[in-house]
């Protein structure tokens, strides 16, 4: 089976099959990643740009990861260190990498849409969308669903809150996306101020301001982060009333007293949206998510290189 598509821009773009595919071939490699030997031959003389031109330690260190168990040879690119610096465009700059004999970019990006004007300007090499600006990180959200399959036995009618700063959150937007794919009900709580007035009609999507009552619906919440460095305005009084209004904190969790499943993508600002005895107590499975994150990616961009050839 191939996917539809030779590039993984977005969840939007997916159907239903591409993202049931993704899953189960992570799951096939989640046990190879379990051998004492790791490493499978398939992407063998495939060659793939890192191209990170912002901050990263899971996204970037988990394709890296995937790429070198699926055999291929891989280059790191840091903007911060590069030609970039000295006024160099990103189109150049890639075409100048895939004169090397570079098969497949990865990218992460500040600017949405990035990923999208490289597809559209080198159509015959396979671009990974490792998140761009506040559109989408299509990734995560395919480990998300990947982690709430393995912790819960799938998506279809599971009641799944995302919490925070939905309005910046790239990973809340793929999240959105794939799981009203999947048949998956999906609620938002947060500050008004950082959850669009429009997201409720537009993506079909239920919004609940009182997190406790949101608390009490879900079986899964995804806690996200305040995205600081995209907010250009003040959107809320302070980090402290954050956490007193909008934090997950185990005192919270007692008086909601279910068995909810707690993610966050990372980083995690403790002590703000999420406290540290919750973000490391018996409920949460953030570092299962990262340990995912290797696998599902491995799936993408072996699929992705299938559907290239
Ligand atoms: N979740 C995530 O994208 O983390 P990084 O920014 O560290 O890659």
């Amino acid at each position: 089976m191939q996917l539809s598509t030779k590039h993984l821009l977005g969840i939007k773009d997916l159907s239903p099959k591409d993202i049931s595919l993704i899953l189960s071939t992570a799951q096939q490699f989640k046990e190879v990643l379990q051998r004492p030997v790791k490493k499978v031959p398939s992407l063998r003389d495939v060659t793939i740009v890192n191209l990170f031109y912002e901050n990263s330690t899971r996204t970037r260190i988990s394709f890296e990861l995937a790429e070198k168990r699926l055999g291929a040879d891989t280059i790191n690119f840091a903007a911060s260190a590069s030609s970039v610096k000295k006024g160099e465009t990103l189109l150049d700059t890639v075409n100048n990498i895939l004169s090397m004999k570079v098969d497949m970019v990865v990218m992460r990006h500040s600017a949405s849409g990035a990923p999208h004007f490289l597809a559209k300007h080198l159509p015959n090499t396979g671009i990974v969308n490792a998140g761009d600006g506040i559109n989408e990180h299509p990734t995560q959200a395919l480990l998300d669903a990947f982690s709430i399959t393995e912790k819960t036995g799938g998506l279809e009618g599971k009641k799944i809150l995302l919490i925070g700063d939905i309005m910046h959150s790239r990973v809340a937007l793929s999240n959105i996306y794939l799981l009203n794919k999947m048949g998956a009900e999906v609620m938002l709580s947060g500050p008004p101020t950082l959850i669009p007035p429009y997201i409720k009609e537009a993506m079909g999507v239920q919004v609940e301001y009182d997190l406790k009552k949101a608390l009490k619906w879900c079986d899964v919440a995804n806690v996200l982060r305040i995205q600081l460095e995209r907010q250009n305005q003040v959107l809320f009084s302070s980090l402290r009333e954050y956490n007193l209004s909008y934090g997950v904190t185990k005192k919270l969790l007692q008086e909601v007293d279910k068995d909810i499943v707690i993610m966050h993508p990372g980083p995690i600002n403790r002590g703000v949206e999420i406290d540290s005895d919750v973000a490391d107590g018996n409920q949460s499975i953030i570092l299962q998510q990262v340990e995912n994150g290797v696998a599902v990616r491995m799936a993408a961009l072996y699929l992705l290189a299938g559907t290239a050839n």
